[in-house]
């Protein structure tokens, strides 16, 4: 953690400033240490992060993925499909985020954080998992990303802090989307702009979606993802082979196709066996309409509300006063 950083935290019970003890630091950054509130609250600083949060809890299958698959979505050899799902996801102009204060809610491992750093912005992101650590990997000798440990429903930030906000592939994966929404337009600045993504309620086969995830969210981490090692290569062979199509319309057609289970089909196998695992593995997943994800925006008071299709991504701007 930088000390730059305290400027920014605040207790996220009371909402007064922080105060830095018994800091451990290596090369200007603060290794640990405690934030100490005078509610009587501390909160520890431990492998250089600031945690507000005593345990991943819900979080957890999001603690293991990220420790696996930290650098899986990142751009890198010429690859730009971070930058270009955060520009088509949120609406931001990446230039005009340069020196700006930005929030990146549910950082995971920091791909879109190392985008908006690369644009010349300064990023906090937190996460309530341990994603936070395999982030502060990828990121580190970035001294304008800084990395917290906390929950969305209890941000350890003041009103009117940021610039811009934004959380792509997060709130749904919370007990109550909305509510974890409506946690974020008081954090922003008069004329600051916020733009999320949620998952779509626009597709199919929701019934036998949930049907399998009753099975998948109960098994131990390590052998749901052994069962996607095993079966996404498999599944990408059965399909590239166009052998699925054939077997589905003349050996088994119509209602059996329907009980196979999702599985992720992009180029890159790496990216295909995380957002499987990423599909089956999280306690909450919760999927939403445009009008639904707008009247949010709205009741928070939220103007220039713009739904970004195809996927339910909407930005907003909280107005000048
Ligand atoms: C699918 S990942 C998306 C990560 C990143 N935004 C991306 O697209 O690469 C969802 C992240 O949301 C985080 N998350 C879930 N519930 C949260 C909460 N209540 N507060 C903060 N983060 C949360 C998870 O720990 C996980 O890292
Ligand atoms: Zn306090």
């Amino acid at each position: 953690m930088e000390r730059e950083l305290l400027q920014w935290l605040r207790c996220p019970e009371c909402k007064a400033s922080l105060e830095l003890r018994d800091a451990v630091e290596n090369d200007g950054e603060v290794e640990s240490g405690a934030l100490a509130c005078s509610c009587g609250r501390e909160y520890p600083v431990l492998r250089s992060i600031p945690r507000f949060v005593e345990s991943d809890e819900y979080t957890a299958s999001f603690s293991f993925e990220w420790d696996i698959h930290r650098s899986t979505q990142y751009d890198a050899g010429g690859k730009t499909a971070s930058r270009d799902t955060f520009t088509s996801d949120t609406n931001f102009q990446l230039h005009e985020m340069e020196g700006k204060l930005c929030l990146d809610v549910g950082v995971g491992s920091g791909r879109f954080a190392d985008v908006v750093d690369r644009a010349g912005g300064i990023v906090i992101g937190v996460d309530f998992s341990f994603a936070v650590d395999a982030a502060a990997q990828m990121l580190k000798d970035r001294p304008n990303v800084h990395l917290v440990q906390a929950d969305v429903f209890r941000l350890p930030f003041e009103e009117k802090t940021f610039d811009y906000i934004y959380s792509i592939g997060v709130l749904h994966h919370t007990p109550d989307c909305e509510a974890a929404f409506k946690c974020l337009p008081g954090l922003l600045k008069p004329d600051g702009k916020i733009a999320i993504y949620v998952y779509s309620a626009y597709v199919g086969q929701e019934q036998i979606n949930r049907a399998w995830r009753v099975m998948t969210t109960r098994l131990p981490k390590r052998l749901l993802y052994f069962l996607c090692v095993l079966t996404v290569p498999l599944h990408y062979v059965w399909n590239r082979y166009r052998f699925q199509e054939l077997f589905w319309h003349y050996v088994l057609p119509g209602v059996v196709f329907h009980l196979v289970p999702k599985i992720h089909d992009y180029h890159d196998w790496r990216a295909r066996l995380l957002d499987t695992f990423d599909w089956y593995s999280p306690v909450y997943q919760s999927k939403h309409t445009y009008p639904e994800v707008c009247a949010w925006f709205r009741e928070s008071g939220l103007v220039d509300v713009r739904p970004l299709g195809p996927e339910v991504c909407v930005c907003g701007v909280r107005p000048e006063e």
